[in-house]
Order: C-alpha cells, then sequence, then structure tokens
C-alpha cells in the first residue's frame, strides 16, 4: 500500500487490497501544517480494507471549499486529486458503501449546503431525512442527490445561517435528526476547524503536535500519531490544529482523556481483537440496531420501504427461500416466520440443488434470495432461473450493488457493514432480523389476526442488549470450550426453531475447527445418529423452545445413557436444563420465544471461535473455503 502523504499527487495509485466486498463508509479528516489533501487520501487508504463503493474529498481553496468525488476505487479518486494536485491546511474526506441512493459520483460525499460554504460527510444512517427533506424543499432548497447525508448538510446550512459557531448550528440541527451516524463537517467560514458529532457510528480523534486529525477507525491515524480519543455516543469534537474541545451533544465541555494505542496496523483493523471473527461476533448488537434503523416507526409498526406494494403480499401463495451455507440456515428461520405467523407455506432450497432440480413454482410464488457477499455462484443461477420463470424475486443482501442485489426485483440491505471473516457471523443475524421484520411487514399488510406488531418490534428494538447480555457470558464459553476442545465428534441438535439454529451452529463448529459435526432435530437421534454416540462425544442442545423442553432434557439424557457429554444453551429459568445438562450456558431471556432461538447463536459462535482457537486454527482463514463463493 502507497503512503500517498508522501508521494505527490500526480504519482498517487492507491492499489486496493483485493476485492473483499465488504462495505462500512470510511471517515477521514485533517487540520494542520501538512498538505491536508495529502493526509485525507492517505487516511482512505488505510481505511480500504473496509470496502466502499465512491470517495470524495472536500478542502479548503482560497476563500470557499473545493469537493472532489468519484464513485469506483480510491485509485479514480487519486487520478481526479492528481490533475490539480490540490494543497490545504485543513481537509475531510470520504469512502462510501451506499444505503441510500447508488453508488455514483452526485451520491459520493462530501455533500454540500445551500450556500456552498459547507461540506458533510457522514456514516451511518439518517431515518427521518425524507421528511426533513420535504420541509427543506418547501423552504426553497434544490437537491442534486438521493443521499440523506445532502438533506443533513442543508439543514446543518440552515442552522448555520441563523449565526453563531458551526459547532452550536451542528447541536441545533443534531436534535431534528433521527438515526444512527456520525457527522463531520468542514466550513470555508471558519477554515481552520472541523467539527464532528458522533452518535452510534464510530469516530477516533488523533492527537498530534501542531495537528490533529479525525477518522471513523484507528488505522487511519497510526502513521501520524497514537495518542488517540475515542468519541462517545452523542458526543462532539471541535478541531483545530492546536487544540482539540470534547463536548457533550448540548455543548457541555468535556475533559480530553486519549489512550495510547499499542496495536500494529493489522491489530488496529480488527479494532484490538485477534481475529477479525472475534471482533464481527461481539459487533453484532450495533448490527441489529443498524438492521433495524429506519425500519420501525415511533408507534412499532415496521416500516419497510423498496419492498413490493400491498396487493402483491396480499396475492402470494407461496414463497421459496434459496441460499447457500450460512444463508440458507437465515432461511430455515424465515420458514418458520413465515408460516407461523402468515400461515404461507415456504420452502427453503440449497440454491446447487435448486438450480439443477427443475423445481415447481407457483405463478404467485415469491422467491426470497439470501446472500451477504451477493455473488455466490449457485444463488445467482438459482435467481436468474426464477426470472426467466417471471416469478417475483427478492433478496436479502449486505453489499448494495453486488449481482443478486442488481438482479432482484426488490432489494433489502441487511447493512450488517463489514463481514471480513470467511465464517460468517454477524450477517446470519441481520439475515434474520430482516427476515422477521419481513414477515412483520406482511402481516401488516395482511392484518393477519392475533397478531400484536408492536410486541414484536418492542421485543426486536430490546434484542441488541440481550445479545450483548450474551456476550457478557464468554468465559463461561470459554471454559467449556476448554473441557469439549479434544472431542471426536459434536452434536448440535434442537427442536423447532432451535433445530435450525443448530444447523448454524454446527456449521460453524465444522469450518473453524475442523471438528465433526452431526446436526439433526432432536428428536431424529434415535433413527440413526444415535449410533454415533459414545464416550468423548459432546452434544450442544439449544434448549429454548418451552413448548418441547421436557422432551429435549430426554433426549440429553438419551445421550448420556450413552457416555456422552451434553453441553446445553437456554434461557430456562426454571432449572430444568441446568439440572440436566453437564455445561450449561445460559441467557437472559427474550420476552418473544422466537428470539430466544435467535440468542442462541451468540453463544454458539463464541463456542466455536474458542475451540478453534484452543485449537491453534486458522480463523479467519479456514482451509478450503472462502468468503464468498462465485466458482459452482
Ligand atoms: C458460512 O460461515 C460460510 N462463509 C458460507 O457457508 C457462506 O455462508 C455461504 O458461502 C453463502 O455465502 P453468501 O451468503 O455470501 O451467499
Amino acid at each position: 500500500m502507497l503512503n500517498a502523504h508522501l508521494v505527490p499527487p500526480s504519482k498517487w495509485v492507491a492499489r486496493s487490497q483485493g476485492s473483499i466486498i465488504c462495505l462500512v463508509c470510511g471517515i477521514a479528516g485533517y487540520v494542520g501544517e501538512r498538505n491536508a489533501v495529502d493526509v485525507v487520501f492517505d487516511e482512505l487508504v488505510k481505511l480500504e480494507y473496509r470496502g466502499y463503493d465512491s470517495a470524495g474529498v472536500a478542502f479548503i481553496e482560497g476563500t470557499g471549499i473545493k469537493v472532489l468525488k468519484k464513485a469506483g476505487r480510491l485509485s479514480e479518486l487519486g487520478k481526479l486529486l492528481g490533475e490539480t494536485s490540490p494543497t490545504s491546511r485543513s481537509a475531510i474526506a470520504h469512502s462510501r458503501w451506499a444505503t441510500h441512493g447508488g453508488p455514483t459520483d452526485v451520491n459520493a460525499h462530501p455533500h454540500l449546503d445551500a450556500s456552498g460554504n459547507l461540506s458533510l460527510i457522514h456514516n451511518g444512517i439518517i431515518e427521518n431525512y425524507l421528511d426533513l427533506k420535504d420541509g427543506l424543499l418547501q423552504r426553497g432548497h434544490k437537491f442534486l442527490s438521493q443521499t440523506d447525508t445532502e438533506v443533513a448538510a442543508h439543514l446543518i446550512g440552515e442552522e448555520y445561517e441563523k449565526g453563531g459557531t458551526l459547532e452550536e448550528a451542528l447541536i441545533r440541527a443534531a436534535k431534528q435528526l433521527r438515526g444512527a451516524y456520525s457527522l463531520v463537517l468542514l466550513s470555508a467560514i471558519e477554515p481552520e476547524k472541523i467539527v464532528a458529532y458522533r452518535k452510534t457510528s464510530p469516530l477516533v480523534v488523533g492527537i498530534g503536535k501542531g495537528e490533529n486529525l479525525l477518522a471513523s477507525d484507528v488505522p487511519a491515524l497510526l502513521p501520524y500519531t497514537r495518542e488517540v480519543l475515542v468519541l462517545e455516543d452523542d458526543t462532539m469534537v471541535v478541531l483545530t490544529k492546536d487544540s482539540v474541545r470534547y463536548l457533550s451533544g448540548d455543548g457541555r465541555e468535556l475533559p480530553v482523556r486519549p489512550i495510547y494505542i499499542e496495536w500494529d496496523v493489522a491489530r488496529a483493523e480488527r479494532g484490538g481483537y485477534e481475529h477479525f471473527m472475534r471482533k464481527e461476533i461481539h459487533e453484532q448488537p450495533d448490527v441489529v440496531r443498524q438492521c433495524l434503523a429506519g425500519r420501525i416507526d415511533e408507534s412499532g409498526q415496521v416500516r419497510l420501504s423498496g419492498v413490493f406494494s400491498d396487493n402483491v403480499w396480499n396475492e402470494i401463495d407461496r414463497v421459496n427461500i434459496i441460499a447457500c451455507g450460512t444463508a440458507y440456515h437465515a432461511g430455515l428461520l424465515g420458514k418458520h416466520l413465515f408460516e407461523k405467523l402468515l400461515r404461507l407455506p415456504t420452502d427453503v432450497y440449497f440454491s446447487s440443488e435448486f438450480r439443477y432440480g427443475d423445481p415447481v413454482l407457483s405463478p404467485k410464488s415469491l422467491a426470497i434470495f439470501v446472500s451477504q457477499s451477493g455473488e455466490t455462484a449457485d444463488t445467482l443461477a438459482a435467481l436468474k432461473l426464477c426470472k426467466a420463470r417471471r416469478i417475483r424475486t427478492l433478496g436479502i443482501v449486505n453489499v448494495v450493488g453486488s449481482s443478486i442485489a442488481r438482479e432482484c426485483d426488490r432489494t433489502l440491505l441487511t447493512q450488517a457493514g463489514p463481514e471480513i471473516s470467511v465464517a460468517s457471523t454477524k450477517a446470519y443475524t441481520a439475515q434474520v432480523i430482516l427476515l422477521t421484520l419481513l414477515a412483520l411487514h406482511i402481516a401488516q399488510v395482511q392484518e393477519a389476526p392475533g397478531l400484536r406488531i408492536a410486541d414484536w418490534t418492542e421485543e426486536l428494538l430490546a434484542l441488541p442488549n440481550l445479545i450483548q447480555e450474551a456476550l457478557a457470558h464468554e468465559d463461561q464459553v470459554i471454559q467449556v470450550a476448554e473441557l469439549i476442545k479434544d472431542m471426536p465428534l459434536c452434536f448440535f441438535l434442537g427442536r423447532g426453531p432451535d433445530a435450525s439454529v443448530a444447523y448454524e451452529g454446527a456449521l460453524k463448529m465444522k469450518e473453524l475447527s475442523y471438528i465433526p459435526t452431526e446436526e439433526s432435530p432432536a428428536g431424529e437421534m434415535k433413527h440413526g445418529p444415535l449410533a454415533l454416540v459414545q464416550s468423548g462425544v459432546v452434544a450442544v442442545f439449544g434448549a429454548t423452545e418451552m413448548a418441547t423442553l421436557d422432551k429435549v432434557v430426554s433426549n440429553m439424557k438419551e445421550i448420556q445413557a450413552r457416555e456422552g457429554t451434553v453441553v446445553a444453551i437456554t434461557s430456562d429459568e426454571t432449572g430444568t436444563v441446568r439440572k440436566a445438562a453437564d455445561h450449561t450456558i445460559t441467557m437472559m431471556p427474550s420476552r418473544l420465544e422466537f428470539l430466544n432461538s435467535v440468542l442462541s447463536i451468540i453463544p454458539m459462535q463464541m463456542l466455536s471461535y474458542h475451540v478453534a482457537r484452543l485449537l491453534g486454527r486458522d480463523i479467519d482463514h479456514p482451509r478450503n473455503l472462502a468468503k464468498s463463493v462465485t466458482v459452482e
């Protein structure tokens, strides 16, 4: 990777780190004695591992602001900058993953306000941007892009024109914004400062001597400083080359307490974690928040944009969910929901079987394609088969602009951010959440009897905290991992939705630790798999479905009677499961039983991770596997 700040713009060519298709916006800011444009471009290069589909820079030029931005790779922006070799003492820059509006030059950040003197870059989602945009349009504002960011820029510009400092204008505007976002501003009126606000989406400040920097992630700062201020939620900073002011969301001064970063760049890219997988497991509370952002309104109703019209939902007579691997396992939970909540017949197919199986498809059916990468060859081929038969298609995809996202009639984005580890974790959780929102959306349209949507959405909004609580039991999981790491075979068992989660838990264990697994509904054991049980064999049970708990306990005893060891993952608070199992990992229960099954994947992910870690496996790159299987 070239250090662009050591090379003049004319020679800038940022080599991509390869084609990992992953996506979260990169934020960069600089104010100080160096050429700010060089520095912020170099910061974006350091953040390239996060993935993006466009990039841009705003800098002070004379008495105004200049914005240069380009869709595509950083090298495209580098060429554009190389044509003029701009210099400035303050600049902000951004690499964008599209959520609202496609990856185009116009939609790339930074965006300007109506005056053209204020530039904004943004990471996250502003949920109420359409309402804000209506008001601004009525007040005569004109917009060039489809983004929520440009709306925010105009809103902040309006506040700025009312007087006061840039930070005061930002405080007033932030009170009108809803969502999860980080905002960074550069103004031609106060050219020597950068102002930023953090609400959920991460922001860090690099504190230098005669210079200060801003970024969405630590790696971008390390070539310049290791003194880092990590912004808390609902706080902001005002940077000049000689000062860092840290403020609360309502403008109160806060103490600046930087930390010293010991990590090397590689470790910094993993957020300090040893492996991307463990980082991504622990990102899941925020991933669920991001996936839900803007999709549940204040009355607790689901608000899904970009899906089919209501009459289509009333016409659909069958759902086929088509996917591979982890995405297929998310589809199994989708089947459970569509049949339980909507009484809608639903089948889940492996893409590789569907594409060659000459499936029987009802003309009024809906085909849902679940895919993290959006590039899986078998799933893409299955999609093309459905389109050839004029079946309606809906994508549930993490990568905007990917082939499956583009080919489907409609696409819902999981917004899980970059999933770099080959073993899928947070994408699975986001896929399940999105399938749940889709089922609830259809239930709203069909006015499904006896279903209180607000009860479901209330529990969905509470899920991130329950995931956080499950993650807090990692020490308990590590103890179990140390006890079972030498097992010759690991069963994953459950009933109802717990059986679907068991399949995903088994995939995690086998692909990470290389230990053979046997996964099935617990009731199937006696029809064959029980023959495999002997001393040393472990059976991991997901035990959250109360209606069948006594049956699951009996299945546990079947295992133990043949000298097998039982590990239970449960939200049962009666103590029944704890008494029956050899080892128990507990979770705080949701009031919605289905979500307890979803929660049970968290301990399973951690268990597989720690068994593999203890066995010294190559966790982020398991043997024989690829992150996106773009070949048959
Ligand atoms: C799961 O941990 C694996 N990475 C693999 O099974 C993956 O889920 C499968 O290849 C599907 O990938 P996709 O979601 O990108 O289509």
